[in-house]
Formats: C-alpha cells, structure tokens, sequence
C-alpha cells in the first residue's frame, strides 16, 4: 500500500525554522515509523537525517514526535498510526533545539543526568557484599533502573518547558535510582542536593513524564518517592515539603482545607516569601479560592477530623 509520510525539515545552512514536506512510499503491515524513514533516506533523499541504532527499543535514540506525541520510531507502528491519527507526521523532539531534521541537541538532557552524580559513590573498592537480598533491592529500585536515556520524558515535561534549568523527569529518577542503592554512600548527601531551587519539589505534577515513557520508568512516581523520603529524613524546611506537612496539617486539625492558613504556615518565619504571597492571596480573595477565615467550617469537617486521627493510630 501506497502512504504519505510527513516530515518536519530542517536544515540549518538554509532554513531558518522546521517545515514539512511529503514523501510517498510502499509500506506494509510490518513497516516501522524507523522502516519507513530508512526507506526514505535510501530510495528518496540521502540527506534526511535522524538517530537510530539498535531497532529494538533498547538504544533509546530514535525518540522523535510522531503524531504529536513522543514515541520511539522502531517501536511505533505506521499502520497504527494511520488507524489512529489518519495520517503520519514526524518531527524532532519537543522541548530541545534542533540540529538537523529529526536530530535534536541532547546535551541539556546529558548534563542533568551527570548533575545526579549517575554512579555509585563507595571508598569500599573491594567487591560489595549485598547487606540486602537482591530481590529485596530489585522491588525498592521500582524499575527506575530500566531507562534507556531517550529523553522522551524531558521533551514532554512540563517544568522543563518552563524552566530549562529544572533537572528534569530523567535526571531524578535516576537520581532515585542510586538512593534505594545499598552500595551508595553518599545517599543523604544526594538527597540533600534535591532540595532548593530546580529539584524534585519543582515537579508540577502533569504526568506526561510517565504518559511518554516507553520503559515504564514512571519517573514522576520515583520523584515522589524522593520527595517522601526527604520528608522521612529530615528535609522539611523548603516551601514544597512544607506544602506537604502543613496542608496535612490543616485538614488534620480543621478536617477541611483552609487555603488563608496554609500559605502561611508555610512560610511561617520566612518574611520575603511571606510578602511575595500577598498578591496572590488577594487574587485568590477576590476569586473566591480562599475561605472566609471567620466562616462556619463546611458540613462534615468533623467526619474528616476523624478520619485523619484514625489514620495517625
Ligand atoms: S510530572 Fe513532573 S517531571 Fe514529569 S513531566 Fe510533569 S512536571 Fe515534568
Ligand atoms: S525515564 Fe523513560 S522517557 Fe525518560 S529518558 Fe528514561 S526511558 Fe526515556
Ligand atoms: S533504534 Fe534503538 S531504541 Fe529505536
């Protein structure tokens, strides 16, 4: 059968952003979104350029938008994609400066991997005796060794989009990775170090990390678990970990959500970022978001009063 391909061009001596051109080629029910761009560089233009190496969905470097979406070329299926999309557009990663046609810069997704310090840190150069049964160690790592680097969840994240320095979905998972290892030493340290400004606390929480991983790393869910654990050790001064104690808190003691006290209780002691709050207390005021401090707690405050005590027993 006979289908169009588009693909979003770039060539950096001659253009000056992407632009799509149509390409048609024979493809059958095996053709791969990868097949089919092969076809393309060896029948049609030589000079399209992508990654791709192992076919297999195991080198991670031919992630490119396909549909909209970020998928792995050799795993994606053209006739899936028609019968989804109706039609097959590929373009280079969201999110990262593009190089050439579908290859994009992958240097900002590197750099926040080496920022987590990816390798075990121990003085011990003997061979480590496991202190912990393997399987034990395999059930805390909850897959977050299985990534493969193909930045599809950087591309994705909605942080990053916003925040280019935020370390990003793969980074701390990675960085979760080493803190469940028993070998590491240095793991309240790398904790630590995830605390301030662009770590796990700036994770807003919109999924599409988790939505676009094709290994299933679930990177927001290690993020949470890096964010309970810093709860568990001792890391509650900065604005997020507070945000955690203090809403528990609040619905604890008010068996409701009280969105005048909570800003702040959490920055109770901190007068700059007390201020900086005013604005948005107002808005949320005027918006009808904050509760009238002098009004009736709703029906049933008490029911969640009770529930919360049962839950501390
Ligand atoms: S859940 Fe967090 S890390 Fe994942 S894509 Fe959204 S903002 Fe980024
Ligand atoms: S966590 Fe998943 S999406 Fe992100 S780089 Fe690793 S394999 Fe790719
Ligand atoms: S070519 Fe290696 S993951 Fe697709």
């Amino acid at each position: 059968m006979r289908i169009t391909v588009t693909i979003q061009r770039f060539n950096p001596e001659t253009d000056v952003k992407t632009h799509p051109v149509d390409y048609c080629i024979e493809a059958g029910r095996e053709t791969t979104v990868l097949l089919a761009l092969i076809k393309i560089k060896e029948e049609i233009d030589g000079t399209l350029s992508f990654r791709a190496s192992c076919r297999a969905a195991i080198c991670g470097s031919d992630l490119m938008m396909i549909n909209g979406i970020q998928k792995l070329a050799c795993k994606t299926s053209i006739f899936e994609e028609l019968d989804h999309h109706g039609k097959i557009v590929i373009g280079p990663m969201a999110n990262m400066s593009v190089i050439k046609d579908l290859v994009v810069d992958m240097d900002p997704f590197w750099k926040k991997i080496r920022a987590v310090t990816p390798y075990v840190v121990s003085q011990n150069t003997d061979q480590p005796t496991p202190t912990e049964p393997l399987k034990n160690i395999q059930e805390a790592l909850q897959n977050a060794d299985a990534c493969i680097m193909c930045g599809a969840c950087l591309s994705a994240c909605n942080s990053f989009e916003v925040s280019s320095d935020f370390l990003g979905p793969a980074a701390l998972a990675k960085a979760y990775r080493f803190q469940v290892d028993p070998r590491d030493e240095i793991r309240r340290e790398r904790l630590d170090a995830l605390q301030g400004n662009n770590g796990i606390w700036d994770c807003v929480r919109c999924v599409y990390c988790v939505q676009v991983c094709p290994k299933d790393v679930e990177p927001m869910e290690q993020i949470v678990r890096l964010r309970k654990r810093s709860i568990e050790s001792g890391f509650t001064q900065s604005i997020g970990a507070k945000h955690i104690t203090e809403f528990e808190k609040v619905v604890g003691e008010e068996g409701r959500l009280n969105e005048t006290r909570l800003p702040l209780l959490m920055t109770w002691g901190n007068l700059g970022k007390m201020i900086q709050m005013i604005p948005l207390g107002i808005k949320m005021l005027l918006h009808g978001k904050s509760p009238n401090p002098f009004a009736k707690p709703p029906e049933g405050h008490e029911a969640v009063r009770e529930i919360f005590k049962g839950r501390k027993k």
